[in-house]
């Protein structure tokens, strides 16, 4: 039986920011790869007028959806808002995506199969056997790389691809993750989340996906959402050590 009918309702979240060439063809092939998923847009105001080309898609097309937001804020509270606008409106399957094409649609049923199979939180995975980056420069691969492996000896999350944006959740588990204060602005939100899932025993599965380098538009990673990262990432596994050791001595 098709994953779809056994949860009519996936959406799809994708945050934009300055995605006018990208998006067209992602959603393309997300409408074509996964017919049954809606689609929710949040755009921060992007000034190439992605959130325009957006409303004029969603008009054509009843499962897709746009969100409007005011002036860029970062990739975790664009995440927040769309995950908070389909948990209130029943979706069951709540999942992110790049807007660029770095995640390939036809790469989602992999994902959808690992929740059918029983995870609560399926994560495409980069750096699991079978995960692969193309074209993707040899600094961002060691980005990825060294952050995930600091995140691995830091937290113990037990997950190779920690700031993997390409990912499912179960609607019952999201509601809890989301319901802490998640203050991350940029990709270390996708660190938080990982960890506020295995805090909460969430069976976490890595599903092994082809990540492509952008060819339209230009990354948003900035020192900033690094310099973000270290100091996080460092404050919580420091947080979940003590934790631990705590635990052991009781
Ligand atoms: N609404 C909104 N607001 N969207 C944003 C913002 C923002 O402030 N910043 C980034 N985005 C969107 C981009 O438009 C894109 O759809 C997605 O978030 C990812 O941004 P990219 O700029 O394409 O990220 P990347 O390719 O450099 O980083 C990749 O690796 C990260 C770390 O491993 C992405 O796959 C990230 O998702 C991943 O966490
Ligand atoms: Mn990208």
């Amino acid at each position: 039986m098709p994953t779809s009918q056994l949860f009519p309702s996936t959406l799809i979240v994708i945050p934009t920011y300055d995605e006018r060439e990208a998006l067209p063809g992602t959603l393309r092939r997300l409408r074509a790869a996964v017919p049954e998923a809606h689609v929710l847009v949040v755009d921060d105001s992007s000034p190439d007028g992605t959130g325009r080309w957006a409303e004029e898609r969603a008009a054509a097309d009843p499962a897709v959806h746009v969100l409007h937001r005011a002036g860029k804020q970062g990739l975790g509270p664009a995440y927040l808002a769309g995950f908070a606008w389909g948990l209130e409106r029943g979706y069951q399957l709540l999942g992110e995506m790049d807007a660029d094409a770095s995640h390939r649609p036809e790469q989602l049923p992999g994902l959808l199969e690992a929740i059918r199979r029983g995870a609560d939180l399926a994560i495409g995975s980069r750096w699991v056997q079978g995960g692969a980056v193309h074209d993707w420069p040899l600094h961002r691969q060691l980005l990825s790389r060294g952050a995930n492996l600091y995140v691995r000896v830091l937290m113990g999350l037990g997950v190779s691809d920690a700031t993997a944006g390409f990912r499912v959740f179960r609607a019952e588990l999201l509601e809890r993750v989301i319901a802490g204060d998640i203050a991350s602005q940029g990709y270390c939100f996708q660190v938080d989340m990982t960890r506020r899932a295995r805090d909460l025993e969430a069976v976490i599965r890595e599903v092994p996906i082809d990540f492509d380098e952008r060819t339209e538009g230009a990354s948003k990673m900035s020192s900033g959402i690094v310099r973000e990262a270290l100091v996080k990432v460092t404050l919580w596994g420091i947080a979940r050590r003590a934790q631990l050791l705590r635990k052991a001595l009781r």
